[in-house]
């Protein structure tokens, strides 16, 4: 089970006003493992602009609800990844958040909102199996992609019939989202096809450039305890389908639905996400059997490669034996790999790494959707 309870007591009811910013969980990383192998210890270095001086949590969300009303953006946290937010019926905001990542324009967004109760408004027809899993899965890291209502302008779903709907399982979110009452279309806060931003350090290190004039505010909330994006599920047709494998696993929705949920195959590419080659760092990333990973990461050191090997505590020795990479452990159980995966991937980028050996974990539960990311990550 991975659609994780809040604590109870987080307020996530609107704004309360006058409560200050560290009353929101700053949930801390579960950190990166490192372990020498000639490699320097991590540098830590801060990136991009520096962090804005901490605010009043109350303060912070009238801001990012002003910022989008008055038609800005505003990154925010969420269990699985930072979002890049427009008002999603604003059709000149949604279009600057195209700008801001570099994504083509045709690629749809999702629209988050604040409570389940909402999806009517967003959507028309909605099945039975998609309220089923709304009831069991929102707020959480689950996106139904359901009929659009006339309420989704076209520029939100990339010209399609269908709109993609969440509910995130974040205090933060959930209070911007309440307050500011409408859709908030959101795509992840990077750039298009590089790796998703855990922190709202690493969206200023990835929009660092575009802060001042494209992204309006950013809303920190500590680091995504998810750190995956969100499962995509298809709920438009008589079979439910997995379109994007994430925080909430296949064997929950098919215990929930009672039946089997296939994962739809990368040959339709309908959304970004769905790119064979997405969510990659700087460095190439090599996917390889886990016996081979010391053999391959000597290999590549011996061509002259600076190389970065993702390896699993049972290879850690077989690996720094060979004196050949920078190491990074992954962590366990797989809800920690989850968390961190991002933030390993760009550690790898920070020592200067240009290539990364990885292997693939067990393909069930959230290794469905580890493995998806590393695969992507290590697309043509
Ligand atoms: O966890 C998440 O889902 C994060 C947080 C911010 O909510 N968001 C996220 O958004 O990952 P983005 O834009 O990076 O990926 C959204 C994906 C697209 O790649 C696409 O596959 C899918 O959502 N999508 C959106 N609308 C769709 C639609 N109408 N039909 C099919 N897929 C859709
Ligand atoms: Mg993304």
């Amino acid at each position: 089970m991975t659609n994780r309870t809040r604590s109870p007591e987080v307020p996530v009811h609107g704004v309360e006003v006058g409560r200050p910013l560290a009353e929101f969980p700053q949930r801390a990383s579960s950190g990166v493992s490192t372990s020498g192998s000639g490699c320097a210890g991590s540098t830590g270095h801060s990136i991009g602009p520096p962090e804005p001086p901490s605010v009043d949590r109350a303060d912070a969300i009238v801001h990012a609800v002003r910022v989008l009303r008055s038609g800005g953006l505003v990154a925010f946290p969420t269990e699985t990844v930072y979002g890049l937010g427009a008002d999603a019926e604003n059709v000149g905001a949604v279009e600057r958040i195209f700008g801001v990542k570099g994504r083509p324009s045709t690629h749809p967004l999702i629209v988050h909102i604040g409570a389940s109760e909402r999806v009517q408004d967003w959507a028309a027809g909605i099945l039975e199996p998609a309220r089923l899993l709304a009831k069991r899965f929102w707020p959480g890291p689950l996106t139904l992609v359901l009929r659009r209502s006339a309420r989704v302008p076209l520029a939100v779903t990339g010209g399609l019939e269908t709109v993609a709907l969440r509910v995130p399982d974040h205090p933060v979110a959930l209070a911007l989202l309440q307050a500011f009452g409408g859709g908030v279309a959101a795509p992840s806060a990077n750039r298009f096809g590089s790796v998703s931003p855990t922190s709202a350090r690493h969206v200023r290190e990835d929009l660092g450039p575009h802060l001042r004039t494209a992204v309006d505010f950013v809303l920190d909330g500590g680091s995504c305890n998810v750190g995956v994006e969100s499962t995509i599920v298809d709920c438009t047709g008589e079979q439910v389908a997995i379109l994007r494998p994430g925080g909430v696993t296949r064997e929950d929705l098919e215990r929930a639905l009672g039946c089997s949920v296939p994962v739809c195959s990368l040959g339709s590419i309908r959304a970004p996400g769905q790119y064979p080659s997405h969510y990659a760092p700087r460095a190439r990333v090599i996917l390889v059997e886990p016996d081979e990973l010391a053999g391959e990461a000597r290999r590549l050191q011996a061509q002259g490669c600076r190389v970065g090997a993702l390896t699993p505590r049972a290879f850690e020795h077989a690996v720094a034996d060979g004196q050949a990479a920078h190491l990074l452990l992954v962590p366990e159980p797989m809800t920690a790999y989850a968390e961190t995966l991002y933030e390993l991937l760009r550690e790898f980028d920070r020592r200067g790494c240009d290539v990364i050996v990885a292997t693939l974990p067990p393909q069930e539960g959230l290794g469905l959707a580890i493995g998806d990311r590393l695969r992507r990550a290590a697309g043509p």
